[in-house]
């Protein structure tokens, strides 16, 4: 079609400015800028207009780490790409990258085409993938340099969950040495699992198993040795990295003396991490099984280190890690034994939200939000600029945000297919009006007027990061 909207009289924030610009969508993508009351601006005629005084006009959110769907634990996430990507939405992310998994024993082609029927046809906004890589072989490290010319140019390794997704030192060299060659990024998944699990058993043995266990397992000191030693290998192996879902202090200060040295290693950490922890993990009535996710909530304390990281650029994206378990059914797998609650928080909705709190509570300025959430997203993985900003030739992936607006997260009100909510209860100021996909109204002064299947696979390029 030829459709063409007209956003008008809003503030349009991106990473680089903030202006009173009115904006021109015209097929799919943003056809122009021009500044609000301009000659140019007052001239353009669309088939629709849409009036964003005293609102902010903001890129579509870009979530750089969603599980749908994701098997764990003998159970699956709970949201399928069809209500993830539908919640997404509501919450003013337009696009998300999520996981495909390998199989031990199989190629990365077998999963990568599992994932690839998951999302086919039934998703609201539009996605990629990533590779997580779970049997490092000279097969798979082939397979690699194809997936990257495919558009799928990240792969995720773990030093955690042995036996399930596990990779010791020498499959991850490698894995980190064909990356360095094809342009991948290796995203790693930094804690000790050898050593956490010794300490698993030892728990359950001596009958500590509530959900606040997990936390005290999982140390802080063995996030940060592992982060320290993946920092090492991407050295030996002249490679970049991404280390996902940074929680403690001690792993943020380990990558900022690697960013200080001039190394490529970047760091993302997620809303659950800068606003939960261990407290959330000790709520009575099994409750804090509700808070189990790996890398695991820290005391309160560490949260001062994230937000500072996020200022000072040691860390660049806020991703939500978004993998939902319901309570009933799902985190009570874990009763009695904490190791057996699935892995994972629901957030996919909520993130533009608690961001833009941040923003109000002095920890960010209203462009670097833009910046964590929507553009440094894009630029890490490939989809910058045609997601992550507002500018002539971008898709046209916008959100029309009420910073005034007061609302309360709740499961109440949520989209997300979990019975319940991570920050329930919690009071936020600012709400997602209006949001457009390649053009189309999806969301509509906060009812949802998109449809499955409108949300389109996007091959993506390398990270932009590298020189
Ligand atoms: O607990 C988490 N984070 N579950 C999802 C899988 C992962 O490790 O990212
Ligand atoms: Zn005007
Ligand atoms: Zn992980
Ligand atoms: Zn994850």
């Amino acid at each position: 079609s030829s459709a063409r909207t007209l956003i008008r009289g809003g503030l349009v924030i991106t990473a680089a400015d903030e202006i009173h610009a009115d904006v021109l969508t015209e097929d799919g993508r943003i056809a122009a800028l021009a500044a609000h009351g301009s000659a140019a601006a007052e001239s353009w005629t669309a088939d629709r207009v849409i009036d964003a005084t005293g609102r902010y006009v903001i890129p579509g959110g870009v979530d750089a780490h969603t599980h749908m769907e994701l098997p764990f634990g003998g159970t699956s996430a709970s949201d399928t790409f069809e209500t993830g990507t539908r919640a997404a939405a509501w919450g003013g992310t337009t696009t998300i990258v999520d996981f495909a998994v390998q199989s031990v024993g199989h190629s990365l082609r077998a999963g990568l085409d599992a994932w690839y029927a998951k999302a086919d046809g039934v998703c609201a906004v539009d996605y990629g993938f990533h590779m997580i890589l779970s049997d490092v072989d000279e097969r798979s490290l082939k397979e690699m340099d194809r997936l990257v010319e495919e558009g799928v140019t990240s792969f995720k390794l773990f030093m955690a969950y042995p036996g399930v997704f596990y990779s010791d030192d020498g499959r991850i060299l490698r894995a980190m040495q064909r990356s360095a060659r094809n342009g991948g990024l290796i995203m790693m998944h930094a804690e000790n699992g050898i050593a956490i699990d010794v300490l698993v058993e030892q728990a359950l043995a001596e009958g500590r198993t509530d959900p606040r266990y997990h936390g005290e397992v999982r140390k802080v000191v063995l996030e940060a040795e592992a982060t320290h030693r993946a920092i090492q290998l991407a050295r030996v192996a002249g490679a970049p990295l991404y280390v996902v879902h940074v929680s403690a202090d001690e792993a943020v200060a380990e990558i900022t003396a690697a960013r200080d040295k001039g190394l490529n290693v970047f760091g993302e950490t997620c809303p659950q991490y800068l606003f939960l922890s261990t407290d959330q993990l000790a709520e009575p009535d099994f409750e804090g099984a509700k808070y189990v996710c790996s890398t695991p909530l820290r005391p309160k304390e560490h949260q001062a280190a994230l937000w500072r990281g996020l200022r000072t650029n040691d860390l660049q994206v806020v991703s939500t890690d978004h993998c939902p378990f319901c309570f009933t059914g799902q985190k009570e797998l874990g009763r009695g034994d904490f190791s057996k609650i699935p892995n994972g928080l629901p957030g996919v909705e909520n993130r533009m939200d608690l961001l833009h709190q941040a923003v109000l509570d002095g920890h960010l300025t209203r462009r670097r939000w833009i910046e964590i959430a929507c553009a440094t997203p894009a630029r890490m993985f490939g989809l910058y600029p045609r997601k992550g900003t507002i500018a002539p030739g971008a898709d046209a992936d916008i959100v029309i945000y009420d910073p005034h607006a007061e609302q309360t997260l709740s499961v109440t009100t949520h989209h997300m297919n979990v019975d319940y909510n991570a920050y329930e209860g919690r009071r936020i100021t600012g709400q997602v009006e209006t949001v457009l996909s390649r053009g189309e109204v999806v969301i509509d002064q906060r009812t949802y007027t998109g449809r499955a299947g409108h949300g389109r696979y996007i091959p993506r390029g390398t990270c932009q990061y590298l020189v």
